[in-house]
This record gives structure tokens, sequence and C-alpha cells, in this order.
């Protein structure tokens, strides 16, 4: 797409694609293919060494995903995005990107099952500690944080309850001030930095 500013309807549906210049397809295909062709042995070597940019295998990349990939880092106007299989996934990704063994984390009480056990078993067995605290009294997340704490987390309907987190208070005004719209979690740490996973959005 060029530099014109599209609407978010437009990105919604075109953003990351390119009409298929053989076929004249308006959607994007889907590439089932796991491998890719390469035109030489030299050409394999540069995708590989990352001097080419390319497609080597699918599980890293693959043409249909980076077109996802694309399209939301353009509906969130970021630089690049990462699409993983599911949201279980796309939340252990994110919070591995920024967590270490000896962090510390505040979580809303009111969580997805799979996504407390996976804070309360999974990273507390990697050595990353969970507070969990009852989000409808917001001043709990600021009480519960220590000098280790890299990230607050709730879900802002929260699953099953559907509580509405109070994202405003926790923390002071400028470090929630992001977006969400529906279908979208969020999770965020104590520098204001906001990360995503997006579930069900479907293309
Ligand atoms: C709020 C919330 N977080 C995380 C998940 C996990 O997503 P997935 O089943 O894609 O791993 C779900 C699934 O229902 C969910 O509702």
């Amino acid at each position: 797409m060029s530099d014109h500013p599209y609407g978010i309807e437009t990105l919604c549906l075109h953003a990351g694609q390119l009409p298929d210049p053989v076929t004249g397809s308006r959607a994007a295909p889907i590439y089932q293919t796991t491998s890719y062709v390469f035109d030489s042995a030299d050409h394999a070597a540069s995708l590989f060494n990352l001097q080419t940019f390319g497609n080597v295998y699918s599980r890293i990349s693959n043409p249909t995903v980076a077109m996802l990939e694309e399209r939301i880092a353009a509906l969130e106007n970021g630089r690049a995005s990462l699409c993983v299989a599911s949201g279980m996934a796309a939340q252990l990704t994110a919070i591995e990107a920024i967590l270490s063994p000896g962090d510390h984390i505040v979580a809303s009480s009111l969580l997805y099952g799979g996504t407390y056990s996976q804070f309360d078993v999974t990273l507390r067995r990697r050595g990353i500690e969970t507070t969990f605290v009852d989000p409808d009294e917001p001043a709990n997340f600021r009480r519960a944080m220590r000098e280790n704490t890299r990230l607050v987390y709730g879900e802002t309907l929260g699953n099953p309850k559907i509580n509405v987190l109070d994202i405003e208070p926790p923390l002071g005004p400028g470090l929630w001030d992001v977006d969400l719209g529906p279908g979208f979690y969020g999770t965020y740490d104590p520098w204001g930095r906001f990360i995503y996973a997006s579930l069900r959005f479907d293309f």
C-alpha cells in the first residue's frame, strides 16, 4: 500500500497485502507450505546467513503470516508485529521477551483459567513470581508492586466474570492511556510499555 493514510476499515481489509500480480486475486492466499524453493545453493546460503530477505521455513516465516503481521503493525501504528498460533503462545512469547528469572508480575486475579495457570505454575517454575490482586480495587496493583516488578497484567474484560478493568488509576495517568479495541487484551509493564496479543482476530 502507498504512504496515503488509509482509514481503519481499509487497513483491516488490505494492509500488508498487494493483489496477486499473476492471478489478480484480491484476497490473500493461504500458503500451506513448510518449505521454499531456492534459486541456487548460493541463494540458499545467503538466506540462511540472513544476508538476503526471504522465506526459509514456515515455522520462521510464511507469506500469509507475514501479511497478518504487517496488517496488525499497520493497525497499531507499530514498526512490526509477531503472530503466533494461540493466545497462550502470544502471552508467553511477549512475557519471555521482557521478563527473566527473578522478576515479578502483578496480575489481576480475574483472568482466563489458562492464563492464571500459566502465571501461577509455568512462570513460577521458571523463577518468575506473580502476585494476584483483586482488580476491582485498582490501588491493589500499586500496593503489590516490588522493586523487581516488571509487568502489570490484566484483562480489560475479565474472563470469566466480564468485569471491566479500570485501567487508568493503577499506575497513574499516562501509563495506561492505550485504546484497547474489542477482542484484544493488553499487558503493560511499569514503564508504560504496552504489549498486546490479539485473540480470534479473523481475516
Ligand atoms: C482472555 C483469554 N486469554 C487467553 C486465552 C487463550 O487463548 P488460546 O486458547 O488461543 O491459547 C483465552 C482463550 O479463550 C482467553 O479467553
